[in-house]
């Protein structure tokens, strides 16, 4: 089956080249790209990725120029771990090390953040689904200077991000840092406002807590995500009772 004809026009319209046939398309494309876009929902066309299975995902992702960030980024960067995997955490943006090496949060953040799921067990390597997390941004390519992503930004690329969360299916989200949240939530409140309680995104429970750069600059701060971290492990436990 190939791409029906609402999902290349919404593509086309968020900057993805797209061919109806691909044949017609100058890259050899993979095999799972045209034999796996049909839609799984009757409202699929609610979101320019909807339907996508996790090949065209990446294929769109990688093949995206929506925005300007397109034009410096050195590559995209997708996400990472268990596809089914029970926690989902949402980062930012990538930074230069991210950039260079398509995997998000590989940089200093990356390495409090990856011994901050140590501490609950979890892992971005192999595991059982429990005891591992995909990791994924808000942003896909990495913003000049790493500064703030812009609005647009964040609007033109939110569909993959959904589109990821529907995939994976996680049981907890881990929102972190202010545009995690703008995003998930569409939330301008500060991180410390809506930490400490459970929100909800697309019915999965979702934690706020602070993004690991933040915590990077402000350590006293750390004892907070700690309890962020359990009472996401806790409210996981709770919900699978
Ligand atoms: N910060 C993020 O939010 N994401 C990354 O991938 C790296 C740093």
């Amino acid at each position: 089956m190939g791409w029906s004809e609402r999902q290349i026009a919404m593509l086309r319209e968020i900057g993805v080249r797209v061919w109806a046939r691909p044949e017609e398309a100058p890259i050899a494309l993979p095999v799972a790209f045209e034999a796996s876009v049909a839609p799984t929902r009757s409202d699929a066309a609610a979101s320019p990725a909807s339907g996508l299975d996790w090949p065209a995902l990446r294929v769109a992702v990688a093949a995206c120029t929506a925005c300007k960030l397109c034009e410096t980024r050195r590559q995209t960067v997708f996400g990472v771990g268990n596809a089914r995997a029970h926690w989902m955490i949402v980062g930012e943006a990538p930074g230069e090390q991210e950039d260079r090496q398509g995997e998000p949060f590989v940089g200093k953040s990356g390495q409090l953040l990856d011994n901050m799921l140590r501490a609950v067990s979890l892992t971005r390597g192999e595991a059982e689904p429990g005891r591992q997390a995909y990791i994924a941004n808000t942003l896909k390519c990495r913003p000049p200077g790493n500064r703030n992503p812009l609005p647009e930004e964040l609007a033109k690329c939110e569909a993959f991000l959904i589109r990821q969360v529907e995939l994976v299916q996680p049981k907890i989200i881990l929102a972190m840092g202010a545009f995690a949240v703008q995003s998930l939530l569409r939330s301008t409140e500060p991180v410390g406002k809506l930490r400490g309680r459970v929100h909800r995104y697309q019915g999965v429970p979702l934690i706020v807590t602070y993004h690991p750069a933040y915590l990077l600059r402000n350590l006293v701060d750390k004892a907070k995500a700690w309890d962020d971290l359990c009472l996401a492990a806790e409210t996981l436990r709770e919900s699978s009772r």
